[in-house]
């Protein structure tokens, strides 16, 4: 009883001292921000094209609109009504029952286990911006063997990772999240303009409309309980979802943010982002005649190649990596608030010591995912994977969905349905209560949670 009051008079007191988005364009901007990222351009490309083309395509378009939107929604409204760091949230969302702080721990582990790969992807990006310039200065060539020496090598790519980390920290130790509000409202655009332009290029060479045919003609034969459960783990990468990013950013939204049209844009703007990045690679990839099972190296060996072809190419794939890492800083600042904010309000930890300390997690997993594709680490393996590919499973495959899974149980079961409604009913004038709200709480309660359930049983083989 005591600790519940204290919790209570704990959370409403952060309420009032906490920092937030000032503004729903905030809002919009911070999640679409943590939403946007090497998913996109790097990850929805390569798993696409190892998955087979249109039909995996299809499955995530699905499990994006009826699986992954209903769960930002929840994600947000448990955020928003709690006000508190993800495993607070979770932890004080059903009374007397702390338990599901679970979720909240879960969570922690996955902004680990994924940015043990996210920066080493990430380090590469920002790798890529320096080799482009030396290329367009030099005149010689990005390819594959770039590529391969990069991310095989030991020393290089790691300090790239060092670099990233430290970057990343520093931002989150001075707390400047409105400094990087207004550079990735600025730069989103910017990266949305170029994508169309490599889109242009793509499709204008010749042979191109094969990869187009690849994208968006479904042949379901090539499709697997292990590529749905893919798919599925792809969405809510995507999204942010399942480990309590899209929990912490509801917690700072302001009362007048509309969560179910908020949470609707920002998973139409990240699809658009992601399938404008697979317009601008598959083209490309049939027009030179590559295959497009490239796994992790696809965008690395491809983009480069698009842009040697056209007026300016280097000055274009200098920019390209410019903004693509940029595109890697909001996400990754995403993922290392949920650690960081939940170390700051236990009330113990200052924020720079706090984010220093989860930089040091990451790394120390990072150098296992970094090393593991290259020589030193390759041959380890566990489930038949190396590093790099185990904490990306772990992650994708299983924490997010389960998370998602209890995330989904939690709101459409535990919670009353009155405070759902009533917190998706903020931000509307009086009597102009949307009738859609209905509709986002049956999908909740009912639909993501089943078509959650039976994919992960499906892709670990059980039905
Ligand atoms: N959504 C980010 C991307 O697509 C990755 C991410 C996952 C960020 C989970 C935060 C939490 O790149």
């Amino acid at each position: 009883m005591r600790t519940e009051r204290t919790q209570q008079t704990r959370g409403v007191e952060q309420a009032r001292t906490r920092d937030g988005f000032a503004s729903s364009i905030g809002a919009f901007a911070a999640t679409l921000g943590s939403a946007v990222g090497l998913g996109n351009i790097w990850k929805f490309p390569y798993l696409t094209g190892s998955n087979g083309g249109g039909a995996f395509v299809l499955v995530y378009l699905g499990s994006v609109f009826l699986v992954g939107l209903p769960i930002l929604v929840a994600e947000h409204l448990i955020g928003r009504k709690t006000r508190l760091n993800a495993i607070h949230a979770y932890g004080s969302i059903v009374p007397k029952a702390k338990y599901w702080s679970l979720i909240g721990w879960a969570g922690f582990l996955s902004a680990i286990f994924i940015m043990a790969f996210y920066t080493d992807v990430s380090g590469w990006v920002f790798a890529y911006i320096f080799k482009a310039i030396a290329v367009a200065f030099t005149g010689g060539v990005l390819n594959v063997e770039t590529f391969a020496s990069l991310a095989g090598g030991t020393w290089e790519p790691l300090l790239w990772q060092f670099l990233v980390l430290c970057l990343t920290t520093t931002i989150i130790a001075s707390g400047v999240s409105r400094g990087i509000e207004r550079v990735t409202k600025t730069l989103m655009p910017i990266l949305l303009v170029l994508l169309i332009l490599c889109d242009i290029r793509a499709l204008t060479l010749p042979g191109a409309f094969a990869g187009v045919t690849y994208l968006f003609k479904p042949d379901f034969s090539k499709l697997t309980g292990g590529a749905i459960l893919t798919a599925l783990g792809l969405s809510f990468f995507k999204l942010s979802l399942g480990m309590g990013t899209m929990t912490t950013y509801g917690s700072y939204m302001p009362e007048s943010t509309k969560i179910v049209p908020n949470a609707t844009r920002v998973a139409l703007a990240d699809t658009v982002v992601s399938l404008l990045a697979g317009l601008a690679i598959f083209p490309a990839v049939f027009a030179f005649g590559e295959s497009p099972a490239g796994g992790p190296g696809l965008l690395f060996n491809i983009m480069p190649l698009i842009f040697s072809k056209m007026p300016l190419g280097s000055l274009f794939t200098v920019i390209f990596f410019i903004l693509s890492a940029i595109a890697t800083m909001g996400a990754m600042l995403s993922l290392v608030e949920v650690p960081v904010s939940w170390m700051v309000e236990k009330g113990k930890m200052k924020r720079p010591v706090a984010a220093y300390l989860t930089g040091a997690m990451m790394f120390a997993l990072g150098i296992l995912a970094t090393l593991s594709q290259g020589a030193t680490l390759g041959n380890v393996k566990i489930i038949g994977k190396n590093f790099f590919d185990l904490f990306d499973f772990l992650s994708s495959n299983v924490l997010l969905p389960i998370g998602g899974f209890a995330i989904a149980i939690l709101t459409g079961w535990l919670l009353k349905k009155q405070a759902i409604v009533n917190e998706l009913e903020k931000g509307y004038g009086d009597g102009k209560k949307p009738g859609y709200i209905q509709l986002v709480y049956i999908f909740i309660k009912y639909v993501s949670p089943v078509v959650i359930f039976v994919i992960i049983l499906n892709g670990f083989g059980i039905v």
